[in-house]
């Protein structure tokens, strides 16, 4: 999120955030006297789970700020009645994140202009596209769910800062302007949205269940509120060192923030190896949950014997 901002010539302040991921808003204001003037907030819902929206927007409107709404984990969800993404002065998503798409994002309240030509992938890159999902699709009917418990052999990598504040290794700047796949378009308007949100907070629950029981964790949001449609299950380890890397080369499709730009917010340091976030994807179904909550014991389990 920092690399289009620096791209474009901007400066980024970052702010401390609350166990629960809410703004730490007195930091905030002293961010904002630092910084003289700001032009906007940007505020994820973090794991789909809204913010406080209306203190959002009074401080906004109090400090003269635009509010982006950050909807990257929350392409879907209800806040107060109406859609989340509906309250910023602009929102951003992620398609992605919960659809079958491999690129494309979305933006509200920004008005490009449509008469200038963007460019648009060509044949070959729809084509490969195509090829990938049907790919992904026999992967996943293949696919044996007793994969190996990993190889202890490998390292497990090494931790580092690195002082070198440019443009990030994930940024493309060959994407920028370039039009979405017709491919991405058309796995959205071929989803069904009513059974995603379904899925995933079902499968959401089912983490929920499991992992309030097992020792050296804790789940972050322990209730799923009506209207939340969750993009991951989000997870604290008691002693993430071991278990991360346990459960990576198990196999199971986990992630968490590694790489973070450096900052004094206490929470965000300490989710960035001890924050996991598990899959609760609609695409995962009760055999693969079944396994990876068995693979999540047994990684606890070892945890908290060393
Ligand atoms: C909170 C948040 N905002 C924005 C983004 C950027 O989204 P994208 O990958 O579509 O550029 C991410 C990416 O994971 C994210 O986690």
């Amino acid at each position: 999120m920092i690399d289009p901002v620096v791209r474009l010539g901007g400066n980024v302040q970052l702010f401390s955030l609350l166990p629960d991921l809410t703004p730490d808003w007195p930091q905030l204001d002293v961010c904002l006297s630092a910084c003289g003037k700001a032009v906007a907030l940007v505020l994820p819902h973090y794991f789909g789970f809204p913010q406080s929206i209306k203190t959002v927007q009074a401080w906004c409107k109090r400090h003269q700020v635009a509010y982006v709404e950050d909807c990257s984990h929350a392409m879907f969800g209800v806040y107060d009645g109406a859609p989340i993404g509906s309250f910023g002065d602009c929102a951003i998503a992620s398609p992605y994140k919960f659809f079958a798409s491999e690129n494309g994002g979305v933006l509200r309240g920004v008005h490009p202009d449509i008469d200038a030509s963007r460019p648009a992938p060509g044949l070959r890159a729809e084509l490969k596209a195509v090829w990938r999902s049907w790919e992904s699709l026999l992967q996943q009917w293949h696919r044996r769910l007793s994969v190996s418990a990993g190889d202890d052999a490998s390292p497990c990598g090494t931790d580092a800062v690195n002082e070198d504040a440019g443009i990030s290794r994930q940024y493309d700047p060959a994407a920028e302007d370039m039009q979405a796949l017709r491919w991405s378009r058309l796995s959205l308007h071929f989803s069904s949205v009513g059974r995603i949100a379904v899925a995933r907070r079902q499968n959401y629950l089912a983490w929920l269940d499991v992992a309030s029981t097992m020792p050296g964790c804790r789940p972050l949001f322990r209730e799923l509120p009506a209207g939340v449609v969750p993009y991951m299950f989000p997870l604290w380890l008691d002693h993430p060192e071991r278990a991360f890397y346990r459960l990576k080369r198990a196999g199971m499709p986990i992630f968490r923030w590694d790489e973070l730009a450096v900052s004094d917010c206490n929470v965000s340091r300490a989710a960035r190896l001890g924050l996991i976030h598990l899959p609760c994807h609609q695409g995962v179904g009760r055999a693969e949950l079944s396994w990876m909550t068995e693979e999540l014991r047994r990684a606890l389990q070892e945890q908290s014997a060393a």
